[in-house]
């Protein structure tokens, strides 16, 4: 019989997995009972820490809804969205755009539009832009009719599910690359915003001390059959939280400006924005999806 104590805990909590059939699931809960063990250690955790852990957790859970996802917003601010999207990038067999976080506010079944059209669809006080470029493949051919999902809050860093009905859509369409692999669309200027912050990950935020801002963005979501999804964001220049997002979205490669002027645009008369998407080939394995529709996961855990 082994004596257990605070270090043969660790041994005898991971001889008891190893019946675990499923490898992957065995290899992953091994890894997570070690470093958890490993942490407690580290941290010397006392019983009362540990349940306002469990309390902390519990009110975490409470939160999530179909429209707010607690957890998911847990994992963004801890960095662990953008860390498991890095691993995602890495596992790619070709080039393309960095993913960015998915985020709380997407919804799967955003209104179909053709190119040039506004996704700005209630009246606006914004800065009318247009946003245009092309997706393209590993060899630098443009990919016909791909699907360019695009998302993004207001001149006052809302989204329409914080303003209005969340089935009443703004600010949000799906677009169809033409035959060079060219999208062109007209939208509004965002502004950045606070992430929802009246929730334990708020309180979180708040014991921190840190700010809770995204910088302003607009997400993406870019696919094709043959091709890896690119789920990504792009980030204002000039924003004043560009080097402190509060969920680690941003990396130096998806900020861009907007700029006054520009003759290649398909709008000229507009201010605009100019990105082209790289998608990678899809991977024989399957290439899984970069972050998820909240509305989805609830009802996932719910059937
Ligand atoms: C967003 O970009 O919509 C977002 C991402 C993570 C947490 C909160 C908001
Ligand atoms: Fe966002």
């Amino acid at each position: 019989m082994r004596a257990i104590d605070e270090h043969t805990i660790t041994e005898a909590a991971l001889d008891q997995m190893e019946s675990t059939p499923n490898p992957r699931l065995k290899e992953i809960m091994a890894a997570l009972t070690r470093h958890l063990h490993n942490f407690a250690r580290e941290v010397d955790l006392t019983p009362e820490e540990w349940l306002d852990g469990i309390k902390f957790l519990t009110a975490v859970g409470q939160k999530c809804t179909a429209y707010r996802q607690e957890f998911i917003l847990l994992s963004d601010t801890l960095g662990l969205s953008s860390l498991v999207n890095a691993l995602h990038d890495r596992r790619a067999t070709e080039a393309g755009t960095k993913s960015s976080l998915v985020g709380p506010f997407y919804r799967q079944d955003s209104p179909e539009m053709k190119l040039g059209d506004t996704i700005a669809t209630k009246p606006t006080n914004g800065q009318e832009i247009c946003i245009y470029g092309r997706v393209f493949d590993s060899a630098g051919r443009g990919v016909p009719n791909a699907t360019v999902q695009i998302w993004q809050p207001d001149e006052t860093g809302n989204y329409d599910l914080q303003k209005h009905d969340p089935s009443e859509m703004d600010l949000r369409g799906t677009f169809h690359t033409d035959a060079q692999g060219r999208f062109y669309l007209r939208t509004i200027a965002p502004l950045g915003y606070m992430i929802p912050m009246d929730g334990p990950v708020g309180d979180m935020i708040r014991a921190q001390k840190r700010h809770g801002y995204r910088p302003a963005h607009i997400h993406f979501i870019i696919g094709a059959p043959g091709f890896r999804e690119v789920v990504t964001a792009l980030y204002l220049q000039g924003d004043e939280h560009i080097d402190s997002d509060t969920v680690f979205g941003v990396t130096s490669s998806l900020v861009t400006q907007i700029r006054d002027n520009d003759p290649a645009s398909p709008i000229p008369n507009l201010p605009s924005i100019v990105f082209d998407f790289q998608l990678p080939a899809a991977r024989a394995d399957g290439s899984g999806r970069v972050g998820a529709d909240p509305s989805q996961i609830v009802s996932k855990v719910a059937s």
